[in-house]
């Protein structure tokens, strides 16, 4: 028997994999199964499972993967601190290694022996992906239509008309998107002059702050283990946690982000994001490790930060620095426990109070007020202590180094007060 052989491709029901379809059963001559995920923005996945049938696929799967997405992904990520050059949450970088590990199962499942997807050879997705299929499953053979094929929009468009693909015109925007439960990306069009302001019809998740609610809105977030449990004191699964609070807080304009970022193929690219959840999460989150950790603690968390948002960012999710990243931020999060109160006005979402048990805030300690605790003397000798390198070199440098015009001077010239 001569079988033809067998691809499964990541569907999203738009124009690109639609085409994708027919253009990799005609240059590779290959059965497709599509996959359609859902992260959490409730897909219409009927109405995309018969397009995907419509346009030639032999088998169309769907499956809903928003829980697996939050606790796999989003949580992890939430507890790092992780957020790419201190702007971008990272849903859609989040999303990536979730796919791949479903396309390689899928794959496995039904027989075939490589996976598509429909990322142009520009972007990040196709590094995360593709890094994340092959550490995965290094057998597997990957086809990227859109960066294999050598067609522009119009010619995509004239492929689509001759081949029956209907160009689906309530979902044409000026502006190439992606989102999941954690985020929206927006790319493209007037976006990309970096001095225009965005205009609001880039944005679908948040108002602006001029037509936001006059008035505040508070909320309390309860967290355990450095992730969230209860959105004003009702307990919930994390999926609609999230999305109460996309709502909530999108409502009040929170969660606009406009990023001038650094790609990992070496281009500097003007995005916009929309996060206001993840946003409102990670503030909160942060008020709360700052209550319950030490200083060394916070500062080291920091560096951890920094890179484990690179690592997300540069697609290198299954891998063993992540382990050991993330076996470090596991064990710090036990403190993480405690209630957060978050004011949402205006665009700005911002902590305005916050208590845990394992706080190591001390009123007796910080206290101006009468029952304070704090030994004053104690503090002469401290500074005498922690000042004494500092000044032993300011003697030794007087002489053993006077010139200082290869030093950056540090203080001003003598001033003379008349
Ligand atoms: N710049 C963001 C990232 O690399 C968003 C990418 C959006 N992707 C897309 N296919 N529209 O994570």
């Amino acid at each position: 028997m001569n079988e033809k052989g067998k691809v499964v491709l990541a569907y999203s029901g738009g124009l690109d994999t639609s085409v994708a379809v027919k253009w990799i059963q005609e240059a590779y001559g290959l059965d497709v199964v599509t996959l359609t995920l859902d992260l959490g923005t409730h897909e219409d996945l009927d109405r995309i499972r018969r397009r995907a049938l419509d346009v030639g696929a032999v088998k169309a799967l769907v499956v809903d993967a928003a829980d697996v997405f939050v606790e796999y992904f989003i949580w992890p990520a939430l507890r790092a601190g992780a957020v790419y050059e201190r702007a971008y949450p990272l849903a859609t970088a989040l999303g990536r290694p979730l796919i791949a590990k479903l396309l390689v199962d899928t794959a496995r499942q039904e027989g075939a022996h490589a996976v598509a997807h429909g990322c142009t050879g520009k972007g990040n997705d196709q590094v995360r992906l593709d890094v994340a299929v092959k550490t995965l499953a290094p057998e597997m053979d990957i086809i990227a239509p859109a960066r294999e094929w050598k067609m522009t929009r119009q010619q995509e468009m004239d492929y689509a008309a001759q081949h029956g693909i209907k160009v689906d015109v309530t979902r044409k925007s000026p502006y190439s998107t992606d989102e999941n439960l954690w985020g929206r990306s927006v790319e493209c069009g007037v976006l990309e002059d970096p001095w225009a302001e965005p205009p609001e019809d880039a944005f679908a998740w948040t108002a602006s702050a001029a037509d936001a609610p006059d008035e505040p809105e508070y909320i309390e977030i309860d967290f355990e283990k450095g992730v969230p449990v209860a959105l004003n004191g009702r307990q919930m699964g994390g999926a609609p946690l999230i999305e109460e609070l996309n709502h909530t807080a999108g409502r009040h304009g929170v969660g606009r982000i406009d990023h001038i970022e650094d790609r990992v193929v070496g281009i500097k690219s003007r995005e916009l994001y929309e996060a206001p959840a993840a946003v409102v999460l990670h503030a909160a989150h942060a008020a709360l490790e700052g209550m319950t950790m030490t200083r060394p603690a916070l500062r080291f968390k920091e560096v951890v930060s920094l890179h484990y948002a690179d690592m997300i960012y540069d697609g290198l999710w299954f891998s063993k620095f992540h382990q050991d990243l993330a076996a470090y931020v596991l064990s710090s999060q036990q403190v993480v426990k405690g209630s957060v109160r978050m004011k949402l006005f205006k665009g700005q979402g911002v902590k305005v109070g916050v208590r845990s048990e394992y706080g190591l805030y001390r009123k007796a300690l910080a206290t101006y007020d009468e029952g304070d605790q704090f030994d004053h003397r104690a503090a002469l000798g401290f500074i005498a202590l922690h000042g004494l390198p500092t000044r032993t070199q300011a003697q030794v440098l007087k002489t053993a180094l006077p010139d200082e015009t290869l030093r950056p001077r540090l203080s001003p010239p003598e001033i003379k007060p008349k």
